[in-house]
C-alpha cells in the first residue's frame, strides 16, 4: 500500500486498514501518501483524461483523483457517484460581498445535497474494505443524511446520533428516509460526538465522523475539482464555513499535497468563517489564546452549531500554511448574505452562506481585496433548511434577534386579474 496513517501530534505510524481514528497519545490521524511514488505519475494529465468519463468509478468527482485520495482496490469502492458540482459566478452575492471575481462552488449539488458525500464515499469504502457491518456518526444533520444513504447503498446498518430537536428538517427527513437508525440525544452536537466515540470504541462499530481520516481524504476533492475547473490556476482565496473543521482541514491538506507535487506552484489563502455563537477557532486565532471549547454553542446555522470541533489542530495547520485567516459572522450577517445567495438563483442553507457573509466582512476590513479571485464553498442545498428561509422571508426571526432586511414575503391577494395587475405593476415601476 502506498498510504499509511500518521499521528499529527507524535508522528507514530499505523497500517492503513486498522480500525483506528486516534493515536494512543490522543492525536488525530492523517492519511499520508507516498509522494515519491506519485511524482512518477503525470497526475494532472491522468485527472484531465478522466474528466467527463462515463466509466465507474472515475465518473465520480472524488474517485477521478483516486491516486491522491484513496488508492484502494476498485471492488471495495461505494460511489453514487458524487462531486462534479457547478462553479458559479456569484452574481448579486458577489456584488453584495464587494468582490468582482467571486465564484461559488455549490456542494449542495452532491447526491444527498451536501459536501459530506465526498468524504462519505471514502469513509464507507474504508468500512467496506475492513469488513464493517455497522457504521455510525454524530451529526448536525448533513453527515447523518449522507451516511444513511451510503450505508443503504453498501448494505450496512447506519446509526446516527443527532442532537434532539436541533437539526434542520430536510436533514432529519433524509436520515429517516434512507433507513438510518436515528437516535436523538438529549444534548447538543458536542455531547453526541463524545457519545458516538465511546459507542464505536466499545461496540465495535465503525465511526464515520470527520475524525475518520478517510473522510478527510474524500473531501480534498472539492479543492481538486475547483482547480481543475479553473484549468489548474490557483485563485487568491478559498473561503468556507467552519464547524467541526474537517472540511477546511481537507481543503488545505489537498492543496499542500498538490504544492509538494508541483501540480500547483502558488499557495492560495484560506479563510475559515465561524458563526459568532460557535467560534472556538476564531477566538483562539484572534486572541492568540490556547484552544478552548465554547460551551452551549448557538447559531441559526445549525450545521455549524459546534463548540468543540474535533479537527481544530489539523485545521490550524492548514490555515497557517496558507497564510489564511479565521473570521466570525453573526446570525444576522449569515441570513442577510443568504438572501443574496438565494436571490442570485444559486441558493444554499444558512451555514453555507457564512462564506459570503465572511467574504463581505473581510473585504470591509481590507483583508480581502475587491479585485482578488475568490472561490467560496457553498456546503449545503437551499432545501436542507426550509424553516430558516421561510421564517426569514416572513420576518419571523425577530425572537432570535434577526431582522429580515431583504425579505421577499409571500403576498395574499384576491383571485382577480385586477389584484394580480396591481402586484405586477409594483414590480415593474
Ligand atoms: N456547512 C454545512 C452545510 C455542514 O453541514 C457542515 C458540517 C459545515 C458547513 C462545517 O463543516 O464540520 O467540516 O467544518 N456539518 C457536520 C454534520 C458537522 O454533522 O453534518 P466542517
Amino acid at each position: 500500500m502506498v498510504i499509511k496513517l500518521k499521528c499529527v501530534d507524535c508522528g507514530r505510524e499505523f497500517e492503513p486498514f486498522v480500525v483506528r481514528y486516534m493515536c494512543d497519545c490522543g492525536g488525530t490521524l492523517d492519511v499520508v501518501h507516498d509522494l515519491n511514488v506519485l511524482r512518477k505519475i503525470d497526475l494532472k494529465r491522468l485527472f484531465d483524461e478522466r474528466w467527463g468519463t462515463r466509466q465507474k468509478p472515475y465518473n465520480s468527482g472524488v474517485w477521478r483523483y483516486k491516486e491522491l485520495i484513496f488508492p484502494v482496490e476498485e471492488q471495495y469502492i461505494v460511489s453514487k457517484p458524487e462531486g462534479n458540482t457547478n462553479l458559479y459566478e456569484a452574481g448579486k452575492a458577489g456584488e453584495y460581498a464587494g468582490l468582482k471575481n467571486f465564484l461559488l462552488k455549490h456542494e449542495g449539488e452532491n447526491p444527498t445535497c451536501s459536501f459530506k458525500d465526498r468524504g462519505m464515499t471514502c469513509g464507507i469504502t474504508a468500512a467496506h474494505r475492513m469488513g464493517a457491518k455497522i457504521v455510525a456518526c454524530a451529526s448536525t444533520g448533513n453527515t447523518s443524511a449522507s451516511m444513511a444513504a451510503y450505508a443503504a447503498c453498501a448494505g450496512m446498518i447506519g446509526i446516527v446520533f443527532i442532537p434532539e430537536g436541533k437539526i434542520a428538517y430536510g436533514k432529519l427527513t433524509q436520515a429517516l428516509a434512507y433507513g438510518g437508525k436515528t437516535l436523538q440525544i438529549k444534548g447538543d452536537f458536542d455531547d453526541a460526538m463524545t457519545l458516538v466515540q465511546e459507542v464505536c470504541d466499545k461496540l465495535n462499530i465503525y465511526l464515520l465522523n470527520s475524525i475518520n481520516p478517510y473522510r478527510i481524504e474524500g473531501q480534498k476533492a472539492i479543492g481538486f475539482e475547483i482547480l481543475q475547473q479553473l484549468n489548474w490556476e490557483v485563485p487568491d482565496w478559498f473561503i468556507l464555513p467552519g464547524g467541526n473543521l474537517g472540511n477546511n482541514t481537507a481543503l488545505s491538506k489537498g492543496l499542500m499535497e498538490l504544492y509538494e507535487l508541483g501540480i500547483i506552484t502558488r499557495k492560495p489563502r484560506i479563510a475559515v468563517i465561524q458563526a459568532t455563537g460557535a467560534n472556538p477557532l476564531y477566538k483562539m486565532w484572534k486572541n492568540k489564546t490556547p484552544y478552548q471549547r465554547v460551551p452551549n454553542a448557538e447559531t441559526i446555522a445549525t450545521a455549524i452549531k459546534i463548540g468543540n470541533p474535533v479537527s481544530w489542530k489539523k485545521s490550524l495547520r492548514g490555515i497557517e500554511w496558507s497564510n489564511g485567516v479565521v473570521e466570525e459572522v453573526t446570525d444576522q450577517e449569515i441570513m442577510d448574505a443568504k438572501a443574496w445567495v438565494d436571490a442570485s438563483g444559486i441558493g444554499a442553507e444558512p451555514a453555507s452562506c457564512a462564506t459570503v457573509a465572511g467574504a463581505k466582512k473581510l473585504v470591509e476590513k481590507g483583508i480581502m481585496h475587491p479585485e482578488e479571485k475568490v472561490v467560496g464553498i457553498l456546503t449545503g442545498h437551499l432545501l436542507k433548511d426550509p424553516d430558516a428561509t421561510v421564517n426569514y422571508h416572513k420576518s419571523a426571526l425577530q425572537e432570535r434577534g434577526i431582522a429580515s432586511h431583504f425579505a421577499n414575503a409571500p403576498v395574499q391577494i384576491e383571485s382577480t386579474l385586477e389584484a394580480v395587475k396591481k402586484q405586477i405593476s409594483s414590480l415593474i415601476s
